[in-house]
């Protein structure tokens, strides 16, 4: 449960402050220490508790119960990342506030408000989409550029743009990250996210829950043009995603094939190369649209191989180099929350008010910072 890792990216900039990070949003509990330190982020500790065994049987996340379960893991988690640092070792206290299913963002922000408050320390509240797009700074994260592999998140990170993609179970969006706070939502999904596509696909498939792994472990020895999948608005002129159609014909497919071991992988590989294909098309245009050398790609769908795979492809085709987090970042957790706490200290120079700070399930990139 607990991860300890190093991550040694110099940003740059020579402020110190050690956080405790909070996440709570969804259906991880997490808690982390994060220290930014002389340009170089550490990450003491990622303590992730997951939910995956409480809504299993639901084929998604139920808010009631995500909510309870967080109330139930939330303190442990908070010891187990604390470990022997004590509350004076600690400079400020962040917390995911939105966006996120408002039982659950309360959990975590009352506890971050509470040990804020006892500990007489900084309160930080937190974007989680900014959290996900800022994995990238953490532990394990990759970079294919050209010379696919050798690629790293530089210290002039700032100082041109990117183009980022957060796609999760709740998310499929495309971003400009003009510099630090200034984002242009470009485009979103009309629908699905595309991991709740895998997740309702793997159902369909009688695949285990959360889908996005039990798709691509199937999808290994099946082959990937087995099936016409659509690719959809690939030719909408806008930067919009559409992944609810794609299971109408994954549902076709299984009423005419079944759903035999045979057929199940060369379904799986059909629609996670359509999936894939979709994803790397639109974000690459959108690169080249906004003339964009840098691509990053963050979320619990990141951690897919195949979608690493064909960003790879296309940064040695187009130059524009690609960006993935550690693996262990890919999906939510508190220490890219307090990455994301420790720029936006860095950059605003300010820190939040327990006091008027809200939950904000449908916070807003331009909400932002
Ligand atoms: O970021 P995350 O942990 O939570 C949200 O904010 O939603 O993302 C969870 C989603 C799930 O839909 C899951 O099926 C998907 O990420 N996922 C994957 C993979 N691993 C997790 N999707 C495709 N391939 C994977 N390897
Ligand atoms: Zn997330």
């Amino acid at each position: 449960m607990l991860k300890i890792g190093y991550c040694s990216l110099v940003i740059g900039y020579l402020i110190s402050v050690r956080i405790l990070a909070i996440e709570t949003s969804c259906d991880e509990t997490s808690a982390s220490i994060v220290e930014g330190i002389n340009g170089a982020i550490r990450i003491f500790s990622n303590a992730v508790g997951s939910q995956i065994q409480t809504h299993a049987r639901y084929g998604g996340v139920v808010p009631e119960l995500a909510a309870r379960r967080h109330a139930e893991l939330i303190v442990e988690l908070v010891k187990l990342a604390v470990g022997e640092f004590k509350g004076s070792d600690i400079d400020a206290v962040a917390v995911t506030y939105g966006p996120g299913l408002m039982v659950c963002l309360l959990v975590g922000i009352e506890t971050a408000k509470g040990l804020s408050y006892a500990w007489g320390k900084p309160f930080i509240a937190v974007n989680h989409l900014e959290g996900h797009v800022y994995s990238i700074f953490g532990e394990g994260a990759m970079g294919y550029s050209r010379d696919v592999g050798k690629a790293t998140v530089s210290a002039d990170f700032f100082e041109k743009p990117s183009i980022a993609l957060v796609v999760s179970g709740g998310h499929t969006e495309l971003i400009v990250v003009e510099r630090y706070g200034c984002y242009k939502l470009l485009g979103r999904t009309r629908d699905d996210a595309a991991g709740e596509a895998f997740d309702k696909v793997a159902i369909l498939l009688g695949l285990s829950y959360p889908g996005g792994p039990s798709i691509s472990a199937a999808a290994e020895t099946g082959d990937p043009q087995a099936y016409a999948m659509p690719r959809a608005m690939l030719d909408s002129h806008n930067f919009d995603f559409s992944f609810s159609g794609i299971k109408t014909h994954v549902k076709n497919a299984i009423k005419k094939l079944g759903r035999a071991s045979a057929i199940v992988p060369h379904i799986a590989a059909s629609f996670q190369e359509a999936v894939c294909d979709t994803l790397v098309a639109k974000t690459v245009a959108a690169a080249f649209y906004y003339n964009v050398g840098r691509i990053i790609v963050t979320g619990g769908v990141s951690a897919n191989a195949r979608l690493r795979e064909k960003f790879a492809e296309a940064a040695a085709q187009t130059g524009i180099a690609c960006y993935f987090p550690g693996k262990a970042l890919t999906g939510d957790n508190a220490a890219m929350i307090g990455i994301a706490g420790y720029l936006k200290h860095l950059h605003t120079k300010r820190y939040d008010d327990i006091f008027t700070i809200r939950p904000n399930p449908d916070l807003k990139w331009e909400n932002l910072p």
